[in-house]
């Protein structure tokens, strides 16, 4: 019998290049599942580890970022930042219990529109195979915020 699990997906998008990604996929029509809620920022490197955090503790079964391609971000680093981060995140992750392949940091340039397509699909298949997440309301809140 086919899981009716549809998951919550939220996912920061870089303003410059997988936002743009994102709409290409939109006026392209191309099919990929209803899942994400795009967040927009300026830049992959606003995106603190907190942010990925509350978005689980308040529900979320997977959490993207996406943004410039290395060497592309309009602010030179930001996504040299949030690479370093995303590895944060994973350690956090797996120190609270949530399964790291409830996260994903992937690089989406706005030519990309088939690749976001792509990439949405896949993540949302890899997180209803991982079923809903449990939310652990604050394990991580009640931990020293990491800066
Ligand atoms: S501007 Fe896109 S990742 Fe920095």
């Amino acid at each position: 019998m086919p899981s009716r699990f549809e998951p919550i997906i939220i996912g920061f998008l870089c303003n410059w290049c997988s936002y743009t990604g994102a709409d290409l996929a939109g006026v392209a029509r191309l099919q990929y599942p209803p899942n994400l809620r795009p967040i927009r920022v300026m830049c992959t490197g606003m995106v603190h580890p907190d942010l990925v955090m509350e978005a689980f503790s308040q529900g979320a079964d997977g959490v993207m970022i996406m943004g410039c391609h290395p060497g592309e971000c309009h602010y030179l680093e930001g996504n040299t930042k949030a690479a370093v981060r995303a590895k944060v995140i994973s350690v956090i992750l797996q120190d609270i219990g949530v399964d790291p392949n409830r996260f994903e940091l992937k690089w989406i340039s706005s030519a990309e529109g088939s690749v976001f397509a792509q990439l949405i699909t896949d993540f949302t298949m890899r997180i209803k195979k991982l079923g809903p997440h449990k939310v652990k309301s604050c394990e991580y809140r009640d931990r020293e915020t990491i800066r």
